[in-house]
């Protein structure tokens, strides 16, 4: 990887989950829209907001199909992430960043972004990029929530027509104070590489892992700052989901 200007931004985007609620015969950052897999997507959206050197964290069986498909570009690098959890892949794309990164310093805006999140529009990657450029120290994408949300109990034992295993509903939950967070969420790389260093012996576990980075800058007390997020910047996860991203795709190519 070259880098040149002091003032380069940096990604980390975590491919290397398996995507097996999405049902599909290969990783899921591999599987297409519109003939462009969600990983390139990504990518894409990621470089046109204003990323300029960015590791991929692929899956380790599948490492060599990644980095054919996206390595040919010299400021693109894939890594091997890590089965254990999201937190640990991330750790590994950080420390290929420190390896490999000659223009990172301390106060450079590194972002890190799921690529089941592949139409995230530039715009919302330059809105983290600015407030970490004015700043702030931990950025994430929020966005409010539409549903009515309820906390719940499962019923350990059958008794009093209450099925053994059901859910029954606890209380309501004030959606006024919450938001739906989304990535890249962004970070200076002196603040996220000390945040994974301290935080490596819960990486090693889906149990203990966090599932987002913002997570480790609240433990640590780091004031975590929300911008506006976006309906386009759905995660993939399910079926449907894939429905949603090809409307907007085909939105896109209308517009
Ligand atoms: O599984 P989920 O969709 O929540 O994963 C969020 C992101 O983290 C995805 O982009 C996935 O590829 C990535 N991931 C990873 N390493 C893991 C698990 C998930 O890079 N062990």
């Amino acid at each position: 990887m070259t880098s040149t200007s002091p003032a380069q931004v940096f990604a980390v985007i975590t491919a290397a989950g398996s995507g097996t609620r999405l049902g599909s015969d290969r990783p899921k950052a591999l599987v297409e829209l519109d003939g462009i897999s969600l990983v390139e997507h990504a990518l894409r959206s990621l470089h046109s907001g204003g990323v300029d050197c960015a590791v991929v964290t692929a899956p380790p069986e599948r490492f060599e199909d990644f980095r054919a498909l996206l390595e040919f570009r010299d400021v693109v690098r894939v890594v091997p992430g890590s089965p254990l959890s999201r937190q640990a892949s991330v750790a590994a794309g950080l420390e290929a960043l420190a390896q490999t990164a000659a223009a990172l310093s301390d106060d450079s805006p590194v972002l890190i972004h799921d690529a089941a999140r592949p139409l995230v529009s530039p715009q919302l990657v330059s809105r983290v990029i600015d407030a970490l450029r004015a700043g702030e120290q931990a950025v994430i994408p929020g966005l409010a929530v539409a549903d009515t949300l309820k906390s719940f109990h499962e019923v350990p034992e059958a008794s009093a027509g209450q099925a053994q295993g059901a859910h029954y509903v606890e209380a309501t939950v004030d959606r006024a104070g919450l938001v739906a967070v989304q990535t890249p969420q962004g970070f200076p790389w002196k603040v996220i590489r000390e945040l994974h260093r301290r935080a490596a012996a819960s990486a090693n576990s889906e149990a203990t892992a966090l599932t987002d980075d913002a997570g480790l800058a609240q433990q640590a007390g780091i004031p975590v700052r929300i911008v506006a997020g976006e309906g386009r910047a759905l995660k993939i996860t399910t079926p449907i989901d894939l429905v949603f991203a090809r409307a907007i795709l085909a939105e896109d190519a209308r517009a």
